[in-house]
């Protein structure tokens, strides 16, 4: 498990950090530019960067038996990781090493969540806009047409409302559910969502479900445009219900987006199998995150008990799940004391730079 930082920044050791994702609603409609919803989890990608001798720089991806050298042309990681050293104008060779604690081809944004924390790790002082621009060119390698919503939520964490090509709005979480340690207490804890991940246990590529979704819109053009439309409308519902605090409607329009997303063709067996045994022990709503065609499922639930009932169905079908947290709301004062202060601790002023 990922050591977390707090403002999913850097943590000390000098390991830079990103959030993993879950789209709640919006994901596909999204590259065609309708707005989506998307919050940062805990659970997510660490890198860190250490000055070579000599180059050129390497990667070195736990899980996988070789170092990738940023000049192999043949590797589409090497080349991801040549585009990322490349936007953040880094000269001088180094190391970077890099882990992600989340499955691979899991609609949890990995792939994003490593360009994010390599680019960090390359520069701890850019801002978080700065680094998900620079993590794009790292996604393009993997997603041919990434919307951007992926890398966006890995460097900003919280809850985005999200638009290809206008960026996102801040979308504050409501305070639900009893504390953490006060149960039975009646005490709500601020600015979350309890969301169940549960795994349908096969990967899907997000590129080539993005590409199958864009043959349909060639071949059924207006139906496909009514179901982005339709997804509008729950996006922007979504939203409101988010800030008014309605969980109920939230999970509602989550399970029309499902059916949605159904029509689509992005379902399967095993996403239907996982969000009906959340419905029928109390989840709220429930629906595929990220590409669909495998991957995870989203649940929303009102309270940890629901929760605790949702991963347990899973886990008797024998399915892997686990309760998402979902940190990196808006910076208090705090916490951008403590972003300072972890970027210190990682700077690499060794790196060159390109002026
Ligand atoms: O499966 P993931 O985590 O890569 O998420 C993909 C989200 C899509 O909307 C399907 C694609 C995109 O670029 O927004």
């Amino acid at each position: 498990m990922i050591a977390q930082a707090g403002a999913g920044r850097a943590t000390a050791g000098g390991w830079a950090h990103a959030f993993g994702k879950v789209i709640l609603l919006g994901e596909h409609a999204v590259v065609y530019g309708v707005p989506a919803i998307a919050v940062g989890i805990s659970r997510g990608a660490m890198a860190r960067v250490t000055p070579s001798k000599e180059g050129p720089s390497v990667l070195r991806l736990e899980g996988l038996p070789i170092d990738l050298r940023a000049d192999d042309d043949e590797r589409d990681l090497a080349r991801s990781f040549r585009a990322v050293l490349e936007a953040s104008s880094v000269r001088a060779p180094c190391l970077v090493e890099a882990r992600a604690d989340l499955p691979p081809g899991g609609g949890l944004g990995c792939s994003a969540a490593l360009g994010v924390a390599i680019a960090r790790a390359l520069d701890p002082k850019a801002d978080a806009q700065l680094v998900a621009e620079r993590a794009m060119g790292w996604e393009r390698v993997f997603h041919g047409n990434p919307s951007g919503i992926d890398t966006a939520v890995s460097a900003q964490g919280g809850c985005l409302f999200f638009e290809r090509g206008r960026g996102f709005e801040r979308v504050l979480l409501p305070a639900i559910g009893p504390a953490v340690g006060a149960e039975g207490s009646g005490a709500a804890s601020a600015g979350k969502l309890l969301l169940c991940v549960g795994h349908t246990g096969t990967v899907s590529s997000t590129k080539s479900m993005v590409e199958g979704l864009a043959r349909l819109r060639e071949r059924r053009g207006p139906i496909v445009e009514k179901s982005f439309d339709a997804i509008r409308a729950l996006v922007r519902n979504a939203r409101l219900a988010i800030e008014a605090g309605d969980v109920k409607a939230l999970g509602q329009l989550m399970d029309l987006n499902q059916m949605l997303l159904s029509g689509l063709f992005l379902s399967t067996q095993e996403i239907e199998r996982l969000c009906g045994r959340a419905r029928e022990v109390g989840a709220l709503g429930a629906k595929l995150t990220g590409a669909g065609g495998g991957g995870c499922v989203v649940a929303l639930v009102e309270d940890e008990n629901v929760a605790e009932r949702v991963l347990r169905s899973w886990k008797d079908d024998g399915f892997d799940g686990f309760l998402a947290e979902t940190p990196g709301q808006p910076a208090t004062r705090d916490e951008t004391l403590a972003r300072a202060s972890a970027r210190e601790s990682t700077e690499p002023s060794e790196l060159e730079r390109s002026p």
